[in-house]
């Protein structure tokens, strides 16, 4: 059976993530491969540690790529960091602080939670309130949780934890690059990304970054694999619990060892360097200034559009937000109409916020002033056709007045 070539169709990704992939990133990924070990491998290897130490914030040697979408990095941090039977405390406050206490269950922590009202945040009180209780060793949090479109305030936590002995995990995933990041500054020990979301690239590697304390530990359980282990080198009691995800190795493999894990993903590191050096070479604060300019015009539009925010704003993440769906509108039938009409993709929302809320994206390479006032538009039309009362031009006018009085 004769297939034809991958075509796919002109889309306007503004969701919660993926987004379209900056054009600069798709050209470096078509570059050709090099050998594993060639020093223009090793170079871009070095200099995409660099780059992320930038994107990072952050002064930690130990800043570089796990092979995998997101998720990898998630199960590459706890996995390393979470021996069976360690006490885990997991802040859960919308569905990826779900996915870290699945994650460090299937480590097997002993797992304390607590949650708040997807749309909320936690106050440092409640934080410090589980540390007292729990006495955890490691803490996992979700910097900006998709799916409720809000970012919690991690730098009193980070001090917190500091103070408390524990270790200190975050997913920033959707919130680096286009939000308030200090790895250093705020004291997290452990933090791990993905590029489809303000890094403007496509899924597929996920930065990760590990403080000094962080690595001691990684390392106590180092076992190198038979086959390449040497006579002497360390088989740890209790090794880490996954041969991919073995950050104690895959260091040895980003430094100067080099010594041999995985065959590093070359076409998604080429992907992942382009993407940290647009970031640095635009400025993090000029960066997350555009997220900021951007998503604000957002959600200016949509309140003109006659619409709700979701969740409490003083915590929204600057690329992304909620909108309730208004009574009477189909949400699926509306997010058709976005696509097939105008070529448009917004995002539906998880859980308990599925069929009532709305999640549309500013970031990345689609952080612009074209495709905010695109989607208002075209959004104005599918609710009006839907029976909802807007007045013409209504959400883009109202962005474009935002843009010319910032
Ligand atoms: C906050 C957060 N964490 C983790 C993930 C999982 O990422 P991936 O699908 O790349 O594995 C996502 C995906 O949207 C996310 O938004």
């Amino acid at each position: 059976m004769a297939f034809d070539p991958i075509n796919p169709p002109q889309r306007l990704l503004m969701g919660p993530g993926p987004i379209n992939a900056d054009p600069r990133v798709l050209r470096a990924m078509s570059a050709q491969l090099v050998g594993q070990y060639d020093p223009a491998m090793t170079e871009y290897m070095n200099e995409t540690m660099e780059l992320y130490r930038g994107v990072f914030r952050t002064r930690n040697r130990a800043t570089l790529l796990v092979d995998g979408t997101s998720r990898a990095g998630i199960e590459a941090a706890l996995v390393s960091l979470i021996e069976p039977g360690d006490r885990v405390l997991v802040p859960i406050f919308g569905r990826f602080g779900h996915l870290l206490r699945e994650i460090a269950e299937r480590c097997g922590a002993e797992v304390h939670v607590i949650e708040t009202e997807w749309g909320t945040v936690f106050t440092p009180e409640q934080i410090a309130a589980a540390i007292a209780e729990t006495r955890p060793k490691l803490l996992a949090i979700v910097h900006g949780d998709t799916s409720t479109t809000l970012a919690q305030p991690l730098a009193e936590i980070g001090a917190l934890c500091e103070k408390n002995g524990v270790i200190l995990y975050t997913d920033a995933t959707a919130s680096l690059g286009g939000n308030d990041f200090e790895t250093d500054r705020w004291g997290i020990d452990v933090a791990t990304a993905g590029l489809q979301k303000c890094l403007g690239g496509p899924s597929g590697s996920a930065p990760i970054t590990l403080s000094e304390r962080a690595v001691e530990l990684v390392n106590s359980r180092k076992s190198i694999e038979a086959g390449i282990r040497a006579d002497g080198d360390a088989v740890s009691a209790s090794p880490i619990r996954s041969n991919y995800f073995d950050l104690s190795q895959i260091l040895d493999y980003w430094g100067p060892k080099r010594l041999n894990h995985h065959t590093e993903a070359t076409t998604a590191l080429y992907g992942a360097r382009e993407c940290a050096r647009l970031l640095v070479n635009e400025g993090l604060p000029e960066a997350i200034d555009r997220h900021r300019l951007h998503g604000t015009a957002m959600a200016t539009g949509l309140k003109a559009l006659g619409l709700e925010l979701f969740g409490d704003q003083k915590y929204k993440m600057n690329n992304v937000v909620g909108v309730l769906i208004p009574d009477g509108i189909d949400g699926d039938g509306a997010r058709s109409a976005m696509l097939n009409d105008y070529g448009i993709e917004i995002g539906t929302s998880f859980g308990p916020l599925h069929g009532k809320v709305w999640r549309i994206g500013t970031m990345g390479y689609n952080a612009r002033r074209d495709t905010v006032l695109t989607t208002l538009a075209a959004l104005e039309q599918v609710l009006r056709r839907g029976g909802f009362g807007v007045t013409a031009g209504s959400g883009a006018g109202a962005a474009l007045d935002y843009y010319h009085s910032a």
